[in-house]
């Protein structure tokens, strides 16, 4: 469909030729219920949070449920972020029987306390490191490994080219470039200039990152950088359809965007599904900031907002759900039939 990029595939990955879509590492989002639900929607690919190597090597329950993938149907990918090579390896050497399709190294992670330890994308200032890691743990993983990046750590030293051809030479799958420096945060917009410059230079795939938000963004994003794929994540919290407007783009299949029902049935399978995975209470307290993304514009969004967020178990969620979908049928039959 798309004119792109003639890409050198790892024998070990012959499925990633078809994968055209990824639902992003998300911290706080997109644990196992979301990743379902976007899979189901279309994304070729779902990776689960990122996880400190050193709490899997510390065997810290907590790091354990970031990347409990059992069972799980579809492609999946586990993200390590961390700054020594040994505990990297380690965390990699330890995912040997688990469920997972790549392990991914997170070397663009802006937030303070993961650049404070050096980890994330305070490596991008560090390439001799960072590629020691990226060596590290492709020796040590079961999986293949890939990774994901920034543009560089500031607009005076962008050196994702260099660090690109490290992670291919190091035998990294391929690799995501999120559009930004890590001095913009989430300001400013991605530089798909950059992706396509890095398309252009690697002979592994790349995957593009960065404020694609729709089917028309993919469209643009693979035709302005010839990338082998387009990971999104902000836009598909409260929006999973995203990935059927992709396919789309793609020509893949008929997009519509979904209907009230369809948009209540999955509000209330995911707050169903989180509780059941999670216990009621951490649950409903999770698939809020989800909850609101889905009814994001709705008229009357503020006030089906502020009566599930008095609920404290996901079954008062569910039945308040209920009301807000049963008031808005009857207000749809009344604007029928006035
Ligand atoms: C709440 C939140 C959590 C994130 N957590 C991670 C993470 O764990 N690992 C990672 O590599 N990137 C993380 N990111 C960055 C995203 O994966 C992605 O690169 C970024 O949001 C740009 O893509 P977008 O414009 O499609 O959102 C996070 C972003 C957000 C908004």
């Amino acid at each position: 469909m798309f004119d792109r990029k003639p890409v050198r595939l790892d024998p070990r990955t012959p499925w990633f030729a078809g994968v055209r879509t990824a639902l992003s590492p998300m911290a706080g989002v997109t644990d196992r219920a979301f990743r379902d639900i976007c899979r189901e929607h279309g994304a070729g690919i779902a990776f689960c949070e990122f996880t400190a190597a050193k709490g899997l090597t510390y065997d810290i329950p907590q790091a354990w449920r970031l990347v409990d993938t059992e069972g799980e149907r579809g492609l999946v990918g586990v993200q390590i972020f961390g700054n020594e090579p040994a505990a990297m390896a380690g965390a990699a050497r330890m995912m040997a029987g688990r469920r997972l399709d790549v392990l991914d190294i997170n070397f663009g992670c802006p937030a303070k306390k993961v650049v404070a330890k050096c980890g994330g994308s305070a490596l991008l200032a560090d390439v001799p490191l960072l590629t020691e890691i990226a060596a590290a743990v492709v020796a040590a993983s079961p999986a293949p490994v890939s990774a994901k990046i920034r543009t560089g750590w500031d607009e005076a030293s962008v050196n994702y080219r260099e660090v690109g051809l490290a992670l291919q030479e190091a035998g990294c799958v391929w690799v995501t470039l999120h559009g930004r420096t890590r001095a913009q945060k989430f300001t400013g917009e991605a530089d798909w200039e950059r992706i396509a410059d890095l398309v252009d230079t690697l002979d592994i795939p790349v995957i593009g990152n960065g404020d694609v938000v729709d089917g028309d963004g993919y469209a643009s994003m693979v035709r302005a950088t010839r990338c082998h794929a387009v990971m999104v994540g902000r836009a598909a919290t409260g929006d999973p359809w995203l990935f059927e407007a992709m396919d789309a783009a793609e020509g893949l299949r008929a997009y519509a965007p979904p209907t009230l029902a369809e948009i209540f049935a999955t509000v209330e399978r995911h707050i169903a599904d989180e509780c059941r995975l999670k216990g009621e209470r951490i649950g409903s307290q999770v698939v809020r900031k989800h909850v609101v993304r889905y009814f994001r514009g709705f008229p009357g969004a503020a006030a089906i907002r502020r009566r599930l967020f008095a609920t404290e178990t996901g079954e008062r969620m569910l039945a308040v759900l209920a009301e807000v979908r049963e008031e808005s049928d009857l207000r749809q039959r009344a604007d029928r039939d006035p």
